[in-house]
Protein backbone atom coordinates (compact mmCIF):
# COMPACT_ATOMS: atom_id res chain seq x y z
CA UNK A 1 0.00 0.00 0.00
CA UNK A 2 1.62 2.90 -1.02
CA UNK A 3 1.32 6.16 1.29
CA UNK A 4 0.00 9.88 0.71
CA UNK A 5 2.72 11.99 1.00
CA UNK A 6 1.61 14.77 3.96
CA UNK A 7 3.15 18.11 4.31
CA UNK A 8 5.94 18.53 5.99
CA UNK A 9 6.81 22.65 6.18
CA UNK A 10 5.44 25.50 4.21
CA UNK A 11 7.65 27.67 3.57
CA UNK A 12 7.07 31.73 2.30
CA UNK A 13 8.90 32.69 -0.41
CA UNK A 14 11.63 35.54 0.46
CA UNK A 15 12.34 38.88 -1.53
CA UNK A 16 15.80 38.64 -2.43
CA UNK A 17 18.50 40.13 -4.93
CA UNK A 18 20.72 38.56 -7.34
CA UNK A 19 22.91 38.80 -9.75
CA UNK A 20 23.43 42.91 -11.18
CA UNK A 21 20.33 43.70 -8.35
CA UNK A 22 17.30 41.57 -9.70
CA UNK A 23 14.80 41.39 -7.26
CA UNK A 24 13.14 37.95 -7.40
CA UNK A 25 11.41 35.45 -4.75
CA UNK A 26 13.44 32.84 -3.57
CA UNK A 27 11.59 29.53 -2.64
CA UNK A 28 14.59 27.65 -0.63
CA UNK A 29 17.91 28.18 -1.05
CA UNK A 30 21.98 28.02 1.04
CA UNK A 31 19.88 28.03 4.53
CA UNK A 32 17.63 24.94 3.85
CA UNK A 33 20.86 23.15 2.70
CA UNK A 34 20.89 20.10 2.84
CA UNK A 35 16.82 19.57 3.42
CA UNK A 36 15.80 19.81 -0.15
CA UNK A 37 18.80 17.24 -1.55
CA UNK A 38 19.13 16.82 -4.47
CA UNK A 39 17.83 20.27 -5.14
CA UNK A 40 19.58 23.70 -4.16
CA UNK A 41 18.10 26.25 -4.72
CA UNK A 42 14.37 27.93 -6.52
CA UNK A 43 14.20 31.08 -7.74
CA UNK A 44 10.82 32.68 -8.50
CA UNK A 45 12.11 35.91 -10.98
CA UNK A 46 8.27 36.91 -11.87
CA UNK A 47 8.15 40.48 -12.38
CA UNK A 48 6.23 43.49 -13.73
CA UNK A 49 8.59 46.37 -13.66
CA UNK A 50 11.79 46.09 -16.16
CA UNK A 51 13.71 48.17 -13.16
CA UNK A 52 13.57 44.86 -10.81
CA UNK A 53 15.23 43.00 -13.63
CA UNK A 54 16.69 44.81 -16.19
CA UNK A 55 20.55 44.70 -14.81
CA UNK A 56 19.94 40.78 -15.20
CA UNK A 57 22.58 38.56 -14.47
CA UNK A 58 25.85 39.78 -16.03
CA UNK A 59 28.86 37.17 -16.37
CA UNK A 60 29.37 34.67 -14.07
CA UNK A 61 30.45 31.29 -13.49
CA UNK A 62 28.65 27.67 -12.75
CA UNK A 63 30.34 24.25 -11.57
CA UNK A 64 29.28 21.37 -10.28
CA UNK A 65 25.56 21.79 -10.78
CA UNK A 66 22.60 22.21 -13.20
CA UNK A 67 20.38 25.06 -13.69
CA UNK A 68 16.71 24.63 -14.87
CA UNK A 69 15.66 27.96 -16.52
CA UNK A 70 11.89 27.66 -17.50
CA UNK A 71 10.29 31.23 -18.59
CA UNK A 72 6.66 31.98 -17.98
CA UNK A 73 6.21 35.21 -19.66
CA UNK A 74 9.16 37.30 -21.48
CA UNK A 75 12.60 35.84 -22.31
CA UNK A 76 15.86 35.38 -21.18
CA UNK A 77 18.95 36.06 -23.77
CA UNK A 78 21.70 33.90 -23.15
CA UNK A 79 24.91 33.59 -23.89
CA UNK A 80 27.83 31.65 -22.80
CA UNK A 81 32.19 31.72 -22.74
CA UNK A 82 31.68 28.54 -25.55
CA UNK A 83 30.11 30.36 -27.98
CA UNK A 84 26.94 29.12 -27.13
CA UNK A 85 24.29 31.78 -27.95
CA UNK A 86 19.77 31.44 -26.96
CA UNK A 87 16.75 32.77 -25.92
CA UNK A 88 14.75 31.07 -23.75
CA UNK A 89 11.35 32.44 -24.57
CA UNK A 90 7.96 31.99 -22.83
CA UNK A 91 7.69 28.54 -21.88
CA UNK A 92 10.76 27.50 -22.80
CA UNK A 93 13.17 25.18 -20.73
CA UNK A 94 16.91 25.36 -20.27
CA UNK A 95 18.09 22.52 -18.73
CA UNK A 96 21.92 23.53 -18.38
CA UNK A 97 24.44 20.87 -17.01
CA UNK A 98 27.23 23.07 -16.17
CA UNK A 99 29.39 19.99 -14.75
CA UNK A 100 33.08 20.99 -15.25
CA UNK A 101 32.00 24.63 -16.01
CA UNK A 102 30.61 27.47 -17.85
CA UNK A 103 30.72 31.19 -17.64
CA UNK A 104 27.47 32.62 -19.12
CA UNK A 105 24.97 35.95 -18.89
CA UNK A 106 21.22 35.88 -18.47
CA UNK A 107 19.40 38.85 -19.30
CA UNK A 108 15.55 39.27 -18.92
CA UNK A 109 13.93 40.93 -21.26
CA UNK A 110 10.58 41.67 -21.36
CA UNK A 111 7.16 41.25 -24.10
CA UNK A 112 4.88 44.06 -24.47
CA UNK A 113 3.65 45.09 -21.44
CA UNK A 114 7.17 45.04 -19.19
CA UNK A 115 5.88 41.54 -18.28
CA UNK A 116 8.40 38.78 -17.40
CA UNK A 117 9.10 36.05 -15.45
CA UNK A 118 10.02 32.64 -14.47
CA UNK A 119 11.82 30.03 -12.01
CA UNK A 120 15.23 29.09 -11.93
CA UNK A 121 15.60 25.68 -9.66
CA UNK A 122 19.60 24.36 -9.02
CA UNK A 123 20.20 21.06 -9.26
CA UNK A 124 22.91 19.06 -7.71
CA UNK A 125 25.50 17.30 -9.43
CA UNK A 126 26.76 13.83 -7.88
CA UNK A 127 30.42 13.76 -6.76
CA UNK A 128 30.62 11.78 -9.61
CA UNK A 129 29.53 13.77 -12.61
CA UNK A 130 30.36 17.39 -11.05
CA UNK A 131 33.20 17.67 -13.05
CA UNK A 132 31.64 16.16 -16.28
CA UNK A 133 31.63 17.93 -19.79
CA UNK A 134 28.68 20.33 -19.58
CA UNK A 135 25.60 20.56 -21.75
CA UNK A 136 22.18 22.07 -22.81
CA UNK A 137 18.82 20.56 -22.95
CA UNK A 138 16.82 23.28 -25.06
CA UNK A 139 13.08 22.43 -25.10
CA UNK A 140 10.83 24.88 -26.79
CA UNK A 141 6.90 25.55 -25.60
CA UNK A 142 5.60 23.19 -28.53
CA UNK A 143 7.55 20.81 -27.34
CA UNK A 144 6.33 20.10 -23.88
CA UNK A 145 3.73 18.07 -24.00
CA UNK A 146 0.80 18.82 -22.20
CA UNK A 147 -1.76 16.05 -20.47
CA UNK A 148 -5.36 16.03 -19.63
CA UNK A 149 -4.43 13.59 -16.84
CA UNK A 150 -8.21 14.04 -15.69
CA UNK A 151 -10.76 16.07 -15.31
CA UNK A 152 -9.86 19.85 -14.97
CA UNK A 153 -6.61 18.64 -14.64
CA UNK A 154 -3.82 19.57 -17.46
CA UNK A 155 0.28 19.06 -16.78
CA UNK A 156 2.68 20.04 -18.95
CA UNK A 157 5.26 17.34 -18.38
CA UNK A 158 8.81 18.73 -19.01
CA UNK A 159 10.78 15.83 -17.15
CA UNK A 160 8.88 12.73 -16.14
CA UNK A 161 6.13 10.70 -16.64
CA UNK A 162 2.03 11.44 -16.41
CA UNK A 163 -0.33 9.26 -18.09
CA UNK A 164 1.85 7.53 -20.21
CA UNK A 165 3.38 10.39 -21.69
CA UNK A 166 7.33 11.06 -21.10
CA UNK A 167 8.44 14.48 -20.91
CA UNK A 168 11.28 16.15 -23.13
CA UNK A 169 13.94 16.43 -20.63
CA UNK A 170 15.58 13.43 -20.14
CA UNK A 171 18.84 11.43 -19.03
CA UNK A 172 19.75 13.02 -15.67
CA UNK A 173 21.42 11.91 -12.63
CA UNK A 174 18.76 12.72 -9.98
CA UNK A 175 15.94 10.47 -12.31
CA UNK A 176 13.97 14.55 -11.84
CA UNK A 177 10.31 14.66 -12.01
CA UNK A 178 9.04 18.54 -13.17
CA UNK A 179 5.73 19.23 -13.97
CA UNK A 180 3.89 21.98 -14.25
CA UNK A 181 0.28 21.76 -13.27
CA UNK A 182 -2.90 23.56 -13.96
CA UNK A 183 -6.09 22.66 -12.04
CA UNK A 184 -9.20 24.01 -12.70
CA UNK A 185 -11.42 24.83 -9.80
CA UNK A 186 -12.01 22.31 -7.71
CA UNK A 187 -10.27 19.74 -9.64
CA UNK A 188 -8.28 17.13 -7.78
CA UNK A 189 -4.49 15.50 -8.90
CA UNK A 190 -3.18 12.47 -7.69
CA UNK A 191 0.75 11.61 -8.80
CA UNK A 192 3.00 8.77 -7.77
CA UNK A 193 6.04 10.12 -6.61
CA UNK A 194 8.87 7.34 -5.84
CA UNK A 195 9.59 6.49 -2.22
CA UNK A 196 12.77 7.65 -0.95
CA UNK A 197 12.56 10.56 -3.53
CA UNK A 198 12.75 14.35 -2.19
CA UNK A 199 9.64 16.15 -3.66
CA UNK A 200 7.80 19.91 -2.79
CA UNK A 201 5.24 22.01 -5.05
CA UNK A 202 5.88 25.25 -5.62
CA UNK A 203 2.41 27.38 -5.79
CA UNK A 204 2.36 29.92 -8.77
CA UNK A 205 -1.34 30.94 -8.89
CA UNK A 206 -4.62 30.39 -6.74
CA UNK A 207 -4.81 28.03 -4.07
CA UNK A 208 -4.86 24.41 -2.90
CA UNK A 209 -4.81 21.69 -0.58
CA UNK A 210 -2.17 18.82 -0.16
CA UNK A 211 -2.99 17.39 3.10
CA UNK A 212 -6.24 17.53 4.91
CA UNK A 213 -4.62 18.81 8.63
CA UNK A 214 -3.00 22.17 6.66
CA UNK A 215 -5.65 23.60 5.45
CA UNK A 216 -5.05 25.40 1.72
CA UNK A 217 -2.02 26.95 1.14
CA UNK A 218 -1.87 30.55 -1.06
CA UNK A 219 0.41 30.96 -4.02
CA UNK A 220 3.86 31.79 -3.72
CA UNK A 221 4.54 29.43 -1.11
CA UNK A 222 6.79 26.44 -0.97
CA UNK A 223 5.41 23.20 0.21
CA UNK A 224 7.72 20.54 0.98
CA UNK A 225 6.45 16.73 1.35
CA UNK A 226 7.09 13.79 3.32
CA UNK A 227 8.19 10.43 2.30
CA UNK A 228 5.66 8.59 0.35
CA UNK A 229 4.34 7.30 -2.83
CA UNK A 230 1.95 9.64 -3.98
CA UNK A 231 1.10 13.38 -3.97
CA UNK A 232 -2.74 14.56 -3.89
CA UNK A 233 -3.80 18.20 -4.51
CA UNK A 234 -6.79 19.65 -4.63
CA UNK A 235 -7.73 23.10 -5.41
CA UNK A 236 -9.99 25.39 -3.84
CA UNK A 237 -12.67 27.19 -5.63
CA UNK A 238 -10.27 29.17 -8.05
CA UNK A 239 -7.52 27.35 -10.57
CA UNK A 240 -4.71 26.60 -9.47
CA UNK A 241 -1.17 26.26 -10.60
CA UNK A 242 1.55 24.70 -9.45
CA UNK A 243 5.30 23.32 -10.23
CA UNK A 244 5.75 19.31 -8.49
CA UNK A 245 9.19 18.76 -9.06
CA UNK A 246 11.15 15.89 -6.92
CA UNK A 247 14.27 13.68 -7.49
CA UNK A 248 16.48 11.19 -5.66
CA UNK A 249 18.52 12.50 -3.21
CA UNK A 250 22.27 12.14 -3.12
CA UNK A 251 23.36 12.08 0.45
CA UNK A 252 26.75 13.88 -0.32
CA UNK A 253 28.39 16.54 1.75
CA UNK A 254 27.93 19.82 0.14
CA UNK A 255 30.79 22.83 -0.06
CA UNK A 256 28.69 25.97 -1.63
CA UNK A 257 30.21 29.27 -3.09
CA UNK A 258 27.79 31.34 -4.48
CA UNK A 259 27.21 30.14 -7.63
CA UNK A 260 29.81 27.14 -7.75
CA UNK A 261 28.31 23.66 -5.14
CA UNK A 262 31.19 21.04 -5.00
CA UNK A 263 31.28 18.21 -2.58
CA UNK A 264 34.29 19.90 -0.11
CA UNK A 265 36.30 23.01 0.23
CA UNK A 266 39.39 22.33 -1.33
CA UNK A 267 37.63 21.63 -4.53
CA UNK A 268 36.05 25.18 -3.95
CA UNK A 269 39.24 26.63 -3.59
CA UNK A 270 40.42 25.05 -6.77
CA UNK A 271 37.58 26.00 -8.37
CA UNK A 272 37.76 30.03 -6.89
CA UNK A 273 41.66 30.11 -8.36
CA UNK A 274 40.92 28.59 -11.79
CA UNK A 275 38.04 30.88 -12.06
CA UNK A 276 40.57 33.95 -11.13
CA UNK A 277 43.45 32.35 -13.42
CA UNK A 278 41.63 31.84 -16.58
CA UNK A 279 41.39 28.35 -16.29
CA UNK A 280 38.07 27.78 -15.36
CA UNK A 281 36.80 26.07 -18.56
CA UNK A 282 38.01 22.86 -18.99
CA UNK A 283 36.09 21.45 -21.85
CA UNK A 284 35.18 22.98 -25.42
CA UNK A 285 31.95 23.78 -26.93
CA UNK A 286 28.89 22.76 -24.47
CA UNK A 287 26.74 19.88 -26.54
CA UNK A 288 23.42 21.61 -27.26
CA UNK A 289 20.45 19.44 -27.77
CA UNK A 290 17.54 21.11 -29.39
CA UNK A 291 14.39 18.93 -28.65
CA UNK A 292 12.97 19.05 -32.47
FE1 LIG B 1 23.70 31.40 -14.12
Amino acid sequence: MTRLRTVEQVLASRPTIEGAGVHLRRAFGHQQVPRLDPFLLLDDFRSDNPLEYEAGFPWHPHRGIETVTYMLDGRVDHEDSMGNRGIVGPGDVQWMTAGSGIVHQEMPKPLAGGRMGGLQLWVNLPAAHKMMEPRYQEVKEARIPRVEASKGVNVGVISGEVAGVKGPVRDLMVEPQYLDVRLSPGASFQHAVPEGHRAFAYLLEGRGTYDERQGSIDEGHLVLLNDGGFVKVQADSKPHRFLLVAGKPLGEPIAWWGPIVMNNNRELETAISEYRSGTFIKAGKAKATEKA
